[in-house]
């Protein structure tokens, strides 16, 4: 199985920008055990972050050519912003997860629009950098069509 798990603007920033929301784990070390976890279960996992929107298109469509099975993304304030995002995940027909890090339900007004949702099968949020690991558990599930997305 190959997944894309894509971040978008900031994301970088983890570990550094407002932990009261985004806590205190590290980009790299979300990376890390991202990769850790992808390799116990046998996952081909590519990670990619990028601040420009243009680069998360022309990842997102790369996973489609490269035979990706499926998307992890939190695609950062451009969840709440693009139309490019969700054209390019329904382009693809890959099976994607939405993840955000904080609880965007409860916050300002402006972050409770996503675009993403509409093409996504499943969003987590509010789980910290664990929805992560969520994420990519429900979409093996839904891959593996062992049990509905939970
Ligand atoms: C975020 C929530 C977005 O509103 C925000 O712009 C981010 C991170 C999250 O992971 O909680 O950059 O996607």
């Amino acid at each position: 199985m190959k997944l894309y798990i894509l971040n978008g603007p900031n994301l970088n920033m983890l570990g550094i920008r407002e932990p009261e929301h985004y806590g205190k784990t590290t980009y790299a070390d979300l990376c890390k055990r991202i990769e850790d976890y992808c390799t116990e279960k046998g996952i081909e996992a590519v990670l990619y972050q990028s601040n420009h929107e243009g680069d998360l298109v022309d990842k997102i469509q790369e996973a489609y050519f490269k035979g990706a099975d499926g998307i992890v993304i939190n695609p950062g304030a451009y969840t709440h912003t693009s139309i490019a995002l969700l054209d390019a995940i329904k382009s693809t027909s890959l099976p994607t997860v939405e993840i955000h890090i904080s609880a965007v339900e409860s916050r300002e007004n402006f972050r409770q629009i996503s675009y993403i949702r509409q093409a996504a099968i499943k969003t987590i949020t509010g789980e910290g950098t664990n929805g992560y690991i969520h994420a990519i558990d429900c979409l093996c599930a839904y891959l593996e069509g062992k049990e509905a997305v939970k």
